[in-house]
């Protein structure tokens, strides 16, 4: 679709689409009053709480929040991007939609796409079919099987087999859409098919389009895995095998894993593990972030721990930088050398491989993690480098909280302030409990750490602390002895730093508290307070998502009571 779509269109669309009608087809009503509800299909719930207005052509989930008029409906349910909603719709109500005329150009360009969409559909049913019935096939079948694929997955994937020989492609096929897609290619006079012999994966779109395919050698033959050629409908930095079957599974899933290889896709489908997709023997592109987080918040890239795979981690993160806005994230999970998803969810287990997963790093420590690997930190010199390093990445970074957190523990990493390199006696600026946690392990987010080591130091800092945090720090250690050191500063006024430690001595938290004043924070008063203040309303913000999370989980469960619902609603507006 080319031209831009006339406002005016749309609105008369809007006004001719009953929304009830629209969104009753796909997820059955009751009418209630005057409103309609069902369970919401954006999020998991056991007690309707999505409401259609017939009245007022929106609809809203007081469980989730999603909200909208027909075209978010079908954007959000069909997954759509805004044109192809309009589309759908002006198709419902029998509209065309009005627009400048298309080049000549375009319209053969649209027209060839939609033949060749419909060619491969009907040959990944031949592939099918063959898997099935061709004489050869018993080979293929048992090739699966020996990988541990059922019939069942085969058929969610729609799997096949390419039978041997040169021409195999039934002859009703039109010969020159054959050739444009790359099934089948010319040489001298001779015309053959691409693929021979070969296990069949289709490559499906979002919508369910076969785009291309991918071919397997059932031994060592080379190439291992033949794929379509580029098209005008299969562009590899734009596709992801997987994701149809995927948003089949779940339309909203929690979190999605991008792997490598097909048979990974497959191998984790077959042990119960639906959210994964794999990149098309292409590094992870922006496009294809841009893609899969519209389904998702959350990214896991799991690759080989090699060095190939520590690469292709390194540029999936390079693609996500635009895409991280708050609220959004990447994990990373490196798999054991010489393993991958698919050999490692067969040895251990899809329980073990969901830990995996759970503990996959975030963003930030693997991001600082590479990035300090091969830096002294201890050194004036290596902690430029890091600085240099790492600005530019950040800066790709959408503007937000989340940046801000990244930029704040660059800065903890890197140091304060400058430190004149000839004075040995200058302590290192970099906390030097930070530096060895990030070095071993996934350090904690550090804002609760940094406000206690703030106040701890700076007493007096008390003061702009609301009531709130004093009567409800959340359920973190760190926030509990927050809540105490303000405490005993309230109860005794003009405490010191010293009067602090004092209160806490010989217990686990005297020895925090005193390692935290130990922290060197090099910054001028005023920085301090700002640096605080700033603190706080992470932690506070913090805290609220934390709460919010909690309604939300307990949402699945239980019936939330009124209190706890209007609750989440204020939550969710902040
Ligand atoms: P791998 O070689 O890691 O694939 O390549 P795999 O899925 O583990 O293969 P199996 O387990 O031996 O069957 C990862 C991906 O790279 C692309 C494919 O998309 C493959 O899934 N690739 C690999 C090719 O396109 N061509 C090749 O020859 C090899
Ligand atoms: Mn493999």
């Amino acid at each position: 679709m080319a031209g831009k779509i006339p406002r005016q269109f749309i609105q008369e669309l809007i006004a001719r689409i009953d929304l009830v009608d629209l969104v009753d087809a796909r997820v059955p009503l009751r009418q209630s009053g005057s409103n309609f509800t069902a369970r919401c299909p954006f999020h998991n719930e056991k007690t309707p709480s999505f409401t259609v207005s017939r009245d007022k052509q929106f609809y809203h989930c007081f469980g989730c929040g999603a909200h909208g008029n027909a075209i978010d409906f079908l954007m959000g349910y069909d997954h759509l991007n805004f044109v192809e909603a309009v589309e759908s719709l002006a198709a419902l109500a029998g509209l065309k939609i009005p627009e400048e005329a298309q080049s000549a150009a375009a319209e053969s360009g649209a027209k060839m796409a939609n033949a060749i969409y419909e060619l491969q559909d009907a040959v990944s049913r031949f592939y099918a079919h063959q898997l099935k019935v061709h004489p050869e096939a018993p080979r293929a079948v048992a090739y699966l099987k020996d990988r541990g694929v059922s019939g069942e997955l085969a058929q969610r994937y729609r799997l096949g087999y390419a039978p041997p020989g040169w021409q195999n492609l039934p002859s009703e096929f039109s010969q020159e859409l054959l050739q444009a897609a790359g099934l089948r290619v010319a040489k001298g006079d001779k015309v053959y098919d691409s693929f021979r012999d070969r296990i069949i994966f289709p490559i499906r779109d979002r919508r369910g389009r076969v785009v291309g395919f991918g071919g397997r050698v059932m031994g060592d033959g080379t190439p291992k895995y033949l794929n379509s050629p580029e098209t005008v409908v299969f562009k590899k930095h734009k596709e992801v095998y997987g994701v149809y079957e995927l948003l089949k599974q779940s339309a909203r899933p929690g979190r999605i894993v991008v792997v490598e290889g097909y048979m990974d896709v497959i191998a984790l489908a077959q042990n119960g593990i639906y959210n994964a997709v794999a990149t098309l023997g292409t590094s992870t592109s922006a496009d294809h972030v841009e893609l899969l987080f519209r389904y998702t918040d959350e990214l896991v890239f799991c690759f080989d721990g090699d060095s190939a795979g520590q690469k292709a981690a390194w540029k999936a993160l390079e693609a996500s930088l635009p895409s991280l806005r708050d609220g959004r994230q990447i994990r990373f999970l490196l798999l054991p050398e010489g393993h991958d998803p698919d050999s490692l969810v067969r040895t251990e287990g899809a329980d073990a491989f969901l830990d995996r997963l759970d503990a996959a790093l975030p963003f930030s420590d693997y991001f600082f993690r590479s990035l300090v690997q091969k830096l002294d930190l201890d050194t004036l010199e290596g902690r430029a480098a890091l600085v240099n390093e790492a600005r530019p990445l950040i800066g790709r970074l959408p503007a937000g909280v989340f940046r801000e957190m990244i930029e704040r523990r660059l800065v903890e990493l890197a140091g304060h302030g400058v430190v004149e390199p000839s004075d040995k006696s200058a302590k290192l600026v970099v906390p030097s409990e930070s530096r060895a946690a990030s070095a071993s392990s996934g350090m904690r987010p550090s804002t609760s750490r940094l406000l206690l080591a703030l106040l701890v130091k700076n007493p007096e800092l008390a003061a702009i602390v609301g009531d709130d945090l004093r009567v409800n720090p959340g359920a973190s250690k760190n926030g509990r002895l927050l809540q105490k050191v303000l405490r005993i500063l309230d109860e005794n006024p003009g405490l010191t730093s010293g009067g602090i430690l004092e209160h806490f001595r010989g217990t686990p938290e005297g020895k925090l508290i005193a390692t935290l004043m130990q922290w060197d924070i090099l910054l001028p008063q005023d920085g301090i307070r700002i640096e605080f203040s700033d603190a706080l309303m992470r932690f506070e913000k913090q805290l609220k998502q934390e709460r919010l999370d909690e309604l939300i989980k307990k949402s699945k469960k239980f019936q939330l009571s009124p209190a706890e619902r209007e609750e989440m609603r204020v939550l969710m507006s902040l």
